[in-house]
């Protein structure tokens, strides 16, 4: 059994989307093990996001992320990295296929709604970014 570590972003939390995210999340068979609702600094948003740092968009990225509440999640199941990649869709909304989240949901590239790890090495760092062991309950 896998984990990821999931995010649901300012955009979405703002429109009270959280439990329509949830839900398809779980719908896909992942299974909420950590949550909890942060609004981030702009310091802690540069941390997290420190991997696209040198990348154009990297300031409206990170402003964006401390502009609202977010809610930081661990989610568990079989393949739960690829599998809530897939539920998520494509990065631009444009491009994400029909039921997924950001085809439903995603704003713009930037306000896509939703983040998910991309790798085992990102999800074990992304978790441990944001909750202690203790506060995951599998
Ligand atoms: P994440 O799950 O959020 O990491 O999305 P991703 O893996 O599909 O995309 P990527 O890692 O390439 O980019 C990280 C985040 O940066 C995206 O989710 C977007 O929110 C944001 N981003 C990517 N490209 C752009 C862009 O051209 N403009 C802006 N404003 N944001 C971008
Ligand atoms: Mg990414």
């Amino acid at each position: 059994i896998e984990r990821t570590f999931s995010m649901i972003k300012p955009d979405a939390t703002k429109r009270n989307l959280t439990g329509a995210i949830t839900k398809m999340l779980e719908d896909a068979g992942l299974r909420v093990v950590a949550s909890k609702r942060v609004h981030m600094s702009q310091r802690e948003a540069e941390a997290f996001y420190a991997v696209h740092k040198e990348r154009p968009f990297f300031g409206e990225l990170t402003e964006f992320m401390a502009s609202g509440p977010t809610v930081v999640q661990v989610l568990e199941g079989e393949n739960a990295i690829a599998k809530n990649r897939e539920v998520m869709g494509a990065t631009n909304p444009v491009d994400a296929d029909e039921g997924t989240i950001r085809k439903a949901f995603a704003q713009s590239i930037g306000e896509n709604s939703v983040h998910g790890s991309d790798a085992p090495e990102t999800a074990k760092e992304e978790i441990a970014f944001w909750f202690a062991e203790k506060d995951i309950v599998g």
